[in-house]
């Protein structure tokens, strides 16, 4: 049986004219329609391939293949082990590729199946250790072993290490694990059931109420409830419906959509045919960023294989039901993943948001009722359709149910994606999941929800993470960025940093956001240089009240968050760089000045001779001094200096 249309034994009748409407259980749980050796030893050699069991002495080699590892040389340590199994004789392993499993500051990943051991940093070299020590006789590699950042534990299975212990992979659980480029895989774990059970057990009234059931709030930044959205879409009225999937993701730093559609795009197929069932669309787009061509590579592979396999298409499964999909390429602008920027830009038009109402259930793509979703909210779908909408409320908090993955980021030990269950707090993703601040130093904010988020401060470590606790306390969750950072940030600095992102993307299209950003980045850039003035703050927050108010779109609507969040929690460092002229964190450099302590330099010279302006002066073996008025506080002198004597005062 290679695909619906042809036969799967010698007992089969199914053909081109009748192809098998139980095609996708019969892998899974069956035989269906009828028993036979021949079918039976077919689908448990593909359940074996991909259910690895520890009795059984074969073996997978599974190298990451998502864009991280990839371009930290994954391809070749796939070539080599290719070579090199094949080399050593070794018939009973099979080398695959997987998506991201999240880690990518580790890649190279190779996993080992069934063992679960985690080798991390591979390159081509190490694989001839691999084979001869691990898969020909059984020992491990230790020296790959992944070290854990406080303890230095080395960890010798993937289960251990404390940055996917705390996690609760639902949508990331294929990731890493399976081989998206080949949908036998994604069929064999479970995959397309919720669809099946969708056209069997559920009208589309019933899958929207299903939806409202599971609580699920959107993923892509505002936490729209989904049901509420495909309930709207549903009742309107209209000859011709679509179903559109948001993967533009521009946030910078975040990648956990462009994972879900290397690792796994099946899932996001499979969340949107069932959105076009429930609303009565037969035609869905995927909008990913061109900057991410091997997300829109796997996606199309698995949009032809599914059709090969007559899931996408006509009469999918016999259920009546017909969709096909189409991905179109974005150029890449931030404002292009507001919802209806996003449409225009479908339709070749330039990216700008439109007022709304009405809103795209109504008027959307081509003018017509239009469902449109996030990556990851789509990828949830069927884990709700196969486990009910209940099972799925019984997860997360009261009001923001299921899981979240973030993108984790800035002065952290582990940076990567992490899926974690709604209410989890910072402190645990920060400290267990993130494995602390970097180099020992003491942790100062997070910046939580991309370039419209907030910053929160330390006595926020204990709060609870969902969609309104992060509102009120003055950030939100975005996408689900987020970027730690450690007392050598300037919280004034990165309010600026932050602006300067939105104010670049602003379209321009109302005065507001196009006019009150520029005078907001203006002032922030004054302050950062020492030129802050006596009611500078105050302008802030009554422009930043305006343009949150006046503005056309989210876009607008949140760019003043980093700076208000600022405001609320570090206002003292506004404070001391308007009125004191200086710069606590020691980041800003017109508000900086560097100077040696003279009980700790003991006059070695090193910082006058890597001075690139000649501003330390000083004999061999006394003090050294720095002349504030040459220095540019290019910190070589602190890097250069072995006694640690320099400061920023
Ligand atoms: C400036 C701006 C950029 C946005 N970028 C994205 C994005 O990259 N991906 C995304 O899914 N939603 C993005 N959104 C949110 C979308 O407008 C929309 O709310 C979302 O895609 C709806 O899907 P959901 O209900 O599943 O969250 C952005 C919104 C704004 C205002
Ligand atoms: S708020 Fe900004 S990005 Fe949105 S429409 Fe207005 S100018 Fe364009
Ligand atoms: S490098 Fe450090 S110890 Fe040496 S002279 Fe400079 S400040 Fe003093
Ligand atoms: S910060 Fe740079 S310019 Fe200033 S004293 Fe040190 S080395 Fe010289």
């Amino acid at each position: 049986m290679e695909n619906l249309m042809s036969a799967c034994c010698s007992k089969c009748t199914h053909d081109q004219s009748d192809p098998c409407k139980d095609y996708l259980l019969c892998r899974t749980e069956g035989p269906i329609c009828h028993d036979s050796e021949e079918c039976r030893a077919k689908r448990q050699a593909l359940i074996d391939k991909v259910h690895l069991s520890a009795e059984k002495s074969n073996r997978r080699v599974l190298i990451c293949a998502g864009t991280g590892c990839v371009a930290s040389g994954s391809r070749d340590v796939q070539q080599v082990m290719l070579q090199a199994v094949k080399d050593a004789g070794i018939t009973d392993c099979e080398v695959s590729i997987t998506g991201c499993h999240g880690f990518c500051e580790q890649g190279p990943i190779v996993i080992v199946e069934p063992e679960g051991v985690f080798y991390g940093g591979v390159s081509a070299d190490d694989v001839e250790e691999i084979v001869e020590k691990h898969l020909k006789n059984g020992e491990l590699v230790e020296r790959l072993f992944f070290t854990e950042p406080n303890s230095g534990d080395k960890d010798k299975y993937y289960r251990d290490i404390m940055f996917y212990k705390k996690q609760e992979r639902m949508v990331l659980k294929n990731c890493g694990h399976i081989n998206p480029e080949k949908i036998d895989e994604y069929i064999v774990t479970g995959g397309y059931s919720g669809l099946i059970k969708t056209f069997t057990d559920f009208t589309s009234q019933k899958v929207v109420e299903e939806v409202k059931t599971s609580g699920l709030r959107g993923r892509g930044g505002g936490g729209f409830p989904t049901g509420l959205k495909w309930q709207f879409t549903a009742q309107a009225q209209g000859d011709v419906k679509y179903v559109v999937c948001n993967a533009d993701e521009g946030d910078p730093g975040a990648f956990m959509d462009r994972s879900i559609l290397e690792g796994n795009p099946h899932a996001v197929i499979e969340g949107m045919m069932i959105a076009g069932y429930a609303v009565g669309a037969t035609e869905g787009y995927v909008y990913v960023r061109a900057e991410y061509p091997l997300a829109i590579k796997r996606l199309e592979r698995a949009i032809a294989q599914a059709e090969e396999y007559g899931i996408l298409g006509g009469n999918v499964l016999g259920s009546g039901f017909s969709f096909k999909l189409k991905i179109k390429a974005g150029a890449g602008a931030f404002v292009c993943g507001e919802e209806t920027a996003l449409l225009n830009s479908i339709q070749g038009e330039r990216g700008m948001p439109r007022v709304r109402p009405p809103f795209p259930a109504n008027e959307g793509l081509w003018y017509k009722p239009t469902l449109l979703n996030n990556v990851e909210t789509y990828a949830n779908i069927p884990i709700i359709m196969e486990k009910g909408g209940d099972w799925y409320a019984s997860r997360g908090t009261e009001k923001s149910k299921g899981t979240k993955v973030f993108a984790l980021t800035g002065k952290i030990n582990n940076t990567g994606l992490a899926e974690v269950p709604m209410g989890i707090t910072l402190r645990e993703i920060i400290f267990d999941i993130g494995g602390g601040i970097k180099d020992g130093k003491k942790y100062k904010a997070v910046q939580i929800g991309g370039p419209s988020g907030g910053c929160l401060p330390e006595e926020q470590l204990d709060l609870p993470i969902d969609y309104d606790s992060l509102i009120s306390a003055g950030a939100m969750m975005g996408s689900g960025g987020l970027v730690v950072m450690d007392e050598t940030t300037c919280m004034v600095d990165l309010a600026r940093y932050f602006l300067t992102f939105t104010q670049n993307e602003s379209c321009g299209k109302c005065v507001p956001c196009r006019e009150g950003t520029k005078r907001m980045l203006e002032i922030l850039t004054r302050i950062t240089e020492g030129d802050g003035q006596e009611g500078d703050i105050e302008t802030l927050e009554r422009l930043a009240k305006s343009i949150k108010n006046t503005s056309l779109c989210g876009l607008g609507q949140t760019a003043p968050n980093p700076v208000l969040s600022t405001l609320r929690y570090f206002r003292n460092e506004y404070e001391a760089h308007i009125n004191k002229k200086w710069c606590p964190a020691g980041e800003c450099k017109a508000l900086t000045v560097l100077k040696i302590d003279p009980e700790k330099c003991n006059g070695c010279t090193r910082c006058a001779r890597n001075c690139p302006v000649e501003a330390i002066t000083g004999e061999v073996k006394q003090v050294h001094e720095i002349d504030p008025e040459i220095c540019t506080n290019c910190g070589t002198c602190i890097e250069n200096c072995r006694k640690e004597a320099i400061y920023k005062g």
